[in-house]
C-alpha cells in the first residue's frame, strides 16, 4: 500500500436476499476492523436501505450504478439525489460488468461521474482491460483511455477513488499477480502524474480488483501503488471480507 488510507469496498453485485443480507450485516457488524481503513459495500439497489439501517456507521454503503443526471421520467433509473436521500454515500462507475454486458461507453460513463460527483456522492471509478487486449499488448492504451474519458468529466478528485480491475481476472479465480497489478497501478499513478497534477497521483486511491480473497490480499496490498481493494464474490463473506480488510500493511 502507498499513499492515502486504504480502502476496501465490497461490490454485492446482483447477489442477495433480504435473509442473507441481514447475515451478511451482523456478520460485518461483529468482525473486528482495523482502523485505518476506509470500508465501503454495495449491495443491491432494493437492499440499500436495509443495509444503511442495520450495518455499523464504521462501513459506508455505496450503490452499483446510478442515473446520469437529475431524476424525472427515465423509467427504471435511480438518481444521485435518491441515493443520497436514504444516505448512500458512493457510487461504482465503469464496471466492466456495466460495460461490457451492459453496453455502457466511455463517455456515458464519464458523465455519470461527472453529475453524482457535482450532487457529491462520491465515485469508485472501474477501468481494465480484457484478455485479448492484455494479449496484444494493449494494457495501458485501453486503461489510459478509460482514465481519460474519467478525467475529462472530474474535477473534483477528491471523492474518486479508481479500481484497477482487469476484466480477466473478475470471478474467474485468476488474480492478477501482485507483479502485474503493481505495474498497471504505477503506470496509472504516472498517468495521473502527467494529465492531472503531482499532488492528484499521490493522494487517488487506486485499489485493485479481480478474485481478491483472503488468501491472496496480504501479497497484493504489499505493493507500492495498490491502495485497497474493490471485492467481488469474498464480499460476500463477512469473516472473509474483514480478513481482506485488515490485510492494510
Ligand atoms: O467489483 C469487484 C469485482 O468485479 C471483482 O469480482 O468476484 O472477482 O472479486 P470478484
Amino acid at each position: 500500500a502507498g499513499s492515502g488510507k486504504f480502502f476496501v469496498g465490497g461490490n454485492w453485485k446482483c447477489n442477495g436476499s433480504k435473509e442473507s443480507v441481514s447475515k451478511l450485516v451482523s456478520d460485518l457488524n461483529a468482525a473486528t476492523l482495523e482502523s485505518d481503513v476506509d470500508v465501503v459495500v454495495a449491495p443491491p439497489f432494493v437492499y440499500i436501505e436495509q443495509v444503511k439501517n442495520s450495518l455499523t456507521d464504521r462501513i459506508e454503503v455505496s450503490a452499483q450504478n446510478v442515473w446520469i443526471g437529475k431524476g424525472g421520467a427515465f423509467t427504471g433509473e435511480i438518481s444521485a439525489e435518491q441515493l443520497l436521500d436514504i444516505g448512500c454515500k458512493w457510487v461504482i462507475l465503469g464496471h466492466s460488468e456495466r460495460r461490457h454486458i451492459i453496453g455502457e461507453d466511455d463517455q456515458f460513463i464519464g458523465k455519470k461521474a461527472a453529475y453524482a460527483l457535482s450532487q457529491n456522492l462520491k465515485v469508485i471509478a472501474c477501468i481494465g482491460e480484457l484478455l485479448e487486449e492484455r494479449e496484444a499488448g494493449k494494457t495501458f492504451d485501453v486503461c489510459f483511455k478509460q482514465m481519460k474519458a474519467f478525467a475529462d468529466s472530474i474535477t473534483n478528485w477528491q471523492d474518486v477513488v479508481i479500481a484497477y480491475e482487469p476484466v480477466w481476472a473478475i470471478g474467474t479465480g485468476k488474480v492478477a499477480t501482485p507483479q502485474q497489478a503493481q505495474e498497471v497501478h504505477a503506470a496509472v499513478r504516472d498517468w495521473l502524474k502527467t494529465n492531472i497534477s503531482p499532488d492528484v497521483a499521490s493522494a487517488t486511491r487506486i485499489i485493485y480488483g479481480g478474485s481478491v480473497n483472503g488468501g491472496n490480499c496480504a501479497e497484493l496490498a504489499k505493493q507500492e501503488d495498490i491502495d485497497g481493494f474493490l471485492v467481488g464474490g469474498a464480499s460476500l463473506k463477512g469473516p472473509e471480507f474483514a480478513t481482506i480488510i485488515n490485510s492494510v500493511t
